[in-house]
């Protein structure tokens, strides 16, 4: 006998064998979407860091909403560009700021066939670009951020927010955030809890997105995690489960991917996953030089993050993939 009885081959031979016994699947139902909508504009705006991503307006939000729906992406979520900006975010919570003016057209348009997440956090709204009150010194002031973002999150919830996604990684976010949905009357609505964020230098092309500079050269390090740390995620995640989180988030995908790995095995809730804007770009810039296959590569980098455990993707590649899907 020249061969093991098992051979590992034999099960790779044809594409439909191949595709009996694949473990793991990417299809649209995984997929969230990103969209960002930006005030006081009649076009969309292309972002150059973002091959294939745009600045919507209210109107190309709606189209491209209903097209993702039609596709079969089961939600989305919006990040607001906000005409004006200043030192407490006030457009976050204003109830014709952006985010909630595209809140209230997209319910009225898609009703529940479409999962309207709202990222939930000022950085977009702040001049000095941090994700919350920023003191005399510089450091970032917890508990006055904590009032920042029930505010916002009450104004999400009632311009028609399904989900909202606190991404601030301030202590005690997600206890004060479904305090404030409890009492505004929105019991039901859930929080995906941005439970294991870390200051990554992947963010880059996401600020080009929404007009983010941080002040003086700053950075969060003082409020999102050290890359360097896996153990901390795990208390992040139990202290954000504790306070009322119904949906858990590893954010960025492909270098976390053991954080992922562990959330899993530990945690039983829905476990999202962000591939962000920088992962995306990589991609994107390296096919566009002809030295990977990007498309090839992006399935890859969504399959690898779904393997490692995760039952959602945020990412940019939303709606490439469920057209791939759909033919
Ligand atoms: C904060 C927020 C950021 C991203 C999502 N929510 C930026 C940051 O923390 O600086 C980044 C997403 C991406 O890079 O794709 N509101």
């Amino acid at each position: 006998m020249a061969f093991p009885e098992r051979r590992l081959r034999r099960l790779r031979r044809t594409p439909a064998l191949r595709r009996m016994v694949a473990e793991t699947h990417v299809g649209p139902d995984d997929l969230i979407a990103p969209l960002f909508i930006r005030e006081g504009i009649d076009q969309p705006n292309a972002i150059e860091s973002l091959p294939g991503v745009v600045q919507h307006t209210v109107d190309s939000a709606r189209r491209e909403a209903a097209e993702l729906t039609a596709l079969g992406v089961p939600a989305v979520i919006l990040f607001g560009v906000p005409a004006t900006k200043d030192a407490t975010g006030s457009q976050s919570c204003d109830p014709d700021g952006i985010v909630q003016v595209a809140l209230r057209a997209l319910k009225a348009d898609l009703g529940d066939d479409l999962v309207l997440i709202a990222d939930l956090c000022v950085d977009e709204y702040t001049d000095h670009g941090h994700c919350g009150v920023v003191r005399d010194d510089g450091t970032v002031d917890n508990d006055a951020t904590l009032e920042l973002y029930t505010m916002a999150a009450v104004a999400q919830a009632r311009a028609g927010a399904d989900i909202v996604a606190p991404s601030g990684m301030m202590d005690g976010q997600v206890a004060a955030i479904r305090y404030a949905l409890d009492q505004d009357d929105h019991p039901e609505i859930p929080i995906l809890a941005y439970a294991a964020k870390y200051a990554s230098a992947l963010y880059g092309p996401f600020r080009d997105a929404v007009d983010v500079t941080i002040a003086g050269g700053g950075d969060r390090k003082g409020y999102q995690q050290d890359p360097a740390n896996v153990r901390e995620s795990m208390e992040e995640m139990e202290a954000d489960l504790s306070e009322g989180a119904d949906m858990l988030m590893v954010k960025p995908a492909l270098a976390y991917l053991d954080v992922l790995s562990r959330a899993r095995s530990r945690f039983d809730v829905p476990l999202a996953a962000y591939h962000v804007s920088g992962e995306y770009a990589m991609v994107k810039a390296a096919g566009e030089r002809g030295w990977i296959d990007a498309d090839a590569v992006m399935r890859e980098h969504l399959l690898g993050i779904k393997r490692a455990g995760a039952d959602l993707i945020l990412t940019y590649a939303a709606r490439q993939i469920a057209e791939e899907h759909a033919r």
